[in-house]
């Protein structure tokens, strides 16, 4: 099967049918979500991840709800907007979506719409910014690819990534993935280094099958082996997706990314986080304020049910970190590309 006819989020008639991440490429399984419980247990559990994926998800979740109901009540409304919010706290696409989803149903509601109108105009609003997001992709990769040839010319590159940022996370194109396809179309990827992401492996079991499907050369690393890769000369650049970016910068992404921006910075390897603007959040002054996820011991402790770690063992789970802006060469959106060494620049490529 081509990498299209995986996707991750599919709604039909009734029901949202999501690809089950947590087992790929193993097993390639889907899962029912009926109610607004489902949608939010599938976030929760990771059942569909990636930020753009799981903002969406809220959305269709939204409109699960507003079928269960016999009569719409804002205050009801709301809440049931902030129970989809309170499944995953870091990447902000999900709260962009779902307070966006909100607005229209209420604004709707307000303007005496019928239910049925309301849920069918949830879903469509769903199906839209999926189609939104393909082409603000398009736009980010395109940027990159300009300014790729500025800094390499028309040399192959080697190029790096860390987690899963492509058509599993995104339902289409993909934000640093969709950087990495696109340049390799133009037959200018040498090869990409896949860091596997540990705990729970989006690189070696997603991004690694992605790039199977689309035969792009690759090779998994662990992600200890960045420094000595990079000290090696075998990394020309590196992309990132990002799961919140606040007002000076600074970026929350999946855990390991902000090593990865230091060594990079030590070796003078350009370093690229790509994003839409639904990953934005410009009310946070700096990545201080971000909330970040703490995940299950047992994510550490055991693998697939398999315990490897002693008996009891603590840990300490944090699901992203916080890369600050003055490791990262520029934040690639749709609006162009941000140097977050020049202070405003973000808020003035943002407002744009
Ligand atoms: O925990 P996950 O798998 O949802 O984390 C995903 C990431 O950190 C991605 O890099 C990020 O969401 C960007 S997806 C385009």
């Amino acid at each position: 099967m081509s990498l299209a006819q995986y996707r991750p989020i599919v709604w039909e008639a009734d029901h949202l049918i999501l690809l089950d991440q947590r087992y790929l490429p193993v097993k390639e399984d889907f899962i029912t979500a009926k109610t607004i419980e489902d949608a939010f247990t599938a976030i929760k559990d990771m059942v569909v991840r990636g930020a753009p994926c799981i903002g969406f998800t809220g959305i269709y979740g939204l409109a699960l709800w507003i079928k269960s109901q016999d009569t719409l009540v804002k205050q009801e409304l709301i809440a049931a907007g902030e129970y989809l919010k309170s499944s995953r706290p870091t990447a902000v696409n999900l709260m962009y979506e779902v307070d966006r989803a909100v607005d229209y149903a209420n604004s709707m509601l307000q303007g005496k719409k019928s239910k049925e109108e309301i849920y069918k105009s949830i879903i469509q609003f769903g199906h839209d910014q999926i189609t939104s997001l393909e082409k603000k992709n398009q736009k980010m990769a395109d940027y990159a690819a300009e300014e790729l040839k500025k800094i390499y010319g028309d040399r192959p590159l080697r190029l790096m990534t860390h987690c899963n940022t492509g058509f599993l996370a995104c339902g289409c194109i993909g934000t640093a993935l969709g950087v990495i396809s696109n340049y390799n179309k133009l037959g200018k990827v040498e090869q990409v280094w896949v860091d596997e992401t540990r705990p729970y492996l989006q690189g070696t079991r997603l991004t690694a099958f992605e790039l199977t499907k689309e035969k792009i050369p690759f090779k998994i690393v662990v992600e200890g082996a960045a420094s000595y890769l990079m000290k090696n000369k075998k990394v020309d650049a590196i992309f990132v997706g990002a799961d919140r970016i606040v007002a000076n910068g600074d970026t929350a992404n999946k855990i390991g990314t902000s090593t990865l921006s230091i060594v990079a910075k030590h070796y003078g390897i350009p370093f690229f986080v790509v994003a839409p603007l639904s990953s934005f959040d410009t009310s946070l002054p700096d990545g201080t304020h971000i909330e970040i996820e703490m995940r299950p011991d047992d994510e550490i402790t055991h693998f697939r049910g398999q315990q490897v770690g002693p008996y009891g063992a603590q840990t300490e789970n944090p699901s992203f970190d916080v890369t600050d802006h003055t490791m990262i060469t520029g934040i690639i959106c749709e609006n162009g590309i941000i140097r977050p060494e020049n202070k405003n620049h973000l808020l003035e490529v943002v407002k744009a």
